[in-house]
């Protein structure tokens, strides 16, 4: 039976067809950002959702015609929780982009929703490199290790470092990052003398490092997810390894903006390479951590924060470039090949791979106006994904 409901309905239809007005006459888009809010590394969500407000602050919520809508939610950094909080998302509340995952295996649990409902997924905070080759629907705005460890590599090769121990957290982004300081420090003369992977929840370094300090090395390479490193700072410094005379060489991971003003002085020295500094010297940066600070005047922007920013700024971009499409097919195909320049420096998604192509900054962990910073000394340009070009 043919009811008036359908007739209506069929009308409708048609005049939209008559009139080339486009199906995806939605107004509000829906952004599902899903971090830890709570539990160990709740400063890895706070960080994201402060950089992606702070981004909607300064570009306003309206862009193509459609209200941007960020609807926030708390995994508590477990992969059941992320897995099904992603599919509610994507069911009751009809969200067009998932957004977040602070650890690889949250980033993970999601690949199958977002292949099934069909819409990106844009990694604000995960850093494993072969998180993107579960699903075509996932792009990055955070980085991978490898991206970050193979620049601190040709560092330490340059400057004079022999030998060395790496010590890193015993999950995906730690053996990247391992597998990679190492392939390109090895490859360029340098011995690595112990590799010590250390668990991923509660670690307690004190006996690792007093093997590392036996050991003898020129320096410790360390990676270990934001959040952990003041603790391993504090059982640095404790156990005398930088008495001995042993260098700390990092992802920035470890002297993470958020938590590097309470390390205090045994920080002072450590050389990281990562794409963010609090301390970048730009115009965007600057404006960057003024909005930050108005907002948040008890936080500093870490490299999390511009997770959620550059997220926020892909979500934006892509809808321009669509007129205000957003189907998912449309907003992953519009994100591949931009390129903008972030609070971080000149960035670009490589339409190939759905990462994101960055610089790579060498710092030094140093006083200015009573505060500590990562001070930026040295530049590897427009770095790649190493663990996915060709020739390696
Ligand atoms: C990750 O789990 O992929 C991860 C978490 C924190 C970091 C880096 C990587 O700082």
């Amino acid at each position: 039976m043919i009811t008036r409901r359908m007739l209506i309905a069929a009308a409708g239809l048609a005049a939209s067809a008559l009139a080339g007005a486009p199906t995806f006459a939605q107004e509000t888009v829906k952004v599902g950002l899903i971090v830890p809010m709570t539990g160990p590394f709740a400063s890895t969500g706070r960080q994201v959702e402060a950089g992606a407000r702070t981004y909607m602050a300064m570009h306003g919520d309206t862009v193509a015609g459609k209200k941007i809508e960020l609807i926030l939610r708390d995994d508590a950094g477990t992969a059941d929780q992320t897995r099904r909080i992603a599919q509610e998302l994507v069911v009751n509340d009809g969200v067009s982009v998932l957004a977040g995952f602070g650890l690889t295996p949250l980033a993970l649990a999601v690949a199958p929703v977002i292949g099934q409902a069909k819409i990106p997924a844009i990694i604000t905070s995960a850093a494993t490199s072969s998180i993107t080759e579960q699903s075509d629907y996932y792009v990055r705005s955070s980085f991978t290790l490898p991206q970050a460890a193979v620049p601190v590599a040709t560092w330490a090769t340059e400057n004079d470092i022999k030998r060395v121990v790496t010590l890193v957290s015993d999950y995906g982004p730690g053996i990247d990052a391992e597998t990679w300081f190492t392939k390109e420090f090895t490859a360029k003369g340098g011995e690595i003398v112990e590799a010590v992977r250390v668990p991923l929840q509660n670690p307690d370094f004190a006996p690792y490092l007093q093997r590392v300090r036996d050991a003898d090395p020129d320096a410790i390479f360390v990676f270990l997810p934001s959040g952990v490193g003041s603790l391993f700072m504090k059982q640095f410094a404790d156990r005398g390894l930088a008495d001995a005379g042993i260098k700390l060489i990092a992802t920035g991971d470890v002297t993470d903006d958020d938590i590097l003003n309470d390390m205090g002085k045994p920080a002072l020295g450590a050389i990281t390479g990562q794409h963010y500094s609090t301390a970048h010297d730009s115009p965007e940066n600057k404006a960057y951590v003024e909005a930050y600070k108005a907002a948040y005047p008890d936080m500093r922007p870490n490299f999390m924060s511009v997770g959620g920013y550059d997220a926020m700024h892909l979500v934006y971009a892509a809808l321009e470039k669509t007129g205000g499409d957003a189907t998912g097919d449309a907003l992953i195909e519009a994100m591949k090949g931009l390129s903008w320049t972030s609070p971080r420096g000149p960035v670009s998604i490589d339409p190939e791979t759905r990462e994101i192509i960055q610089n790579i900054y060498m710092r030094e962990v140093k006083e200015v106006d009573g505060e500590l910073y990562n001070v930026e000394f040295a530049t590897y340009e427009a770095v790649k994904d190493p663990a996915k070009t060709s020739d390696q």
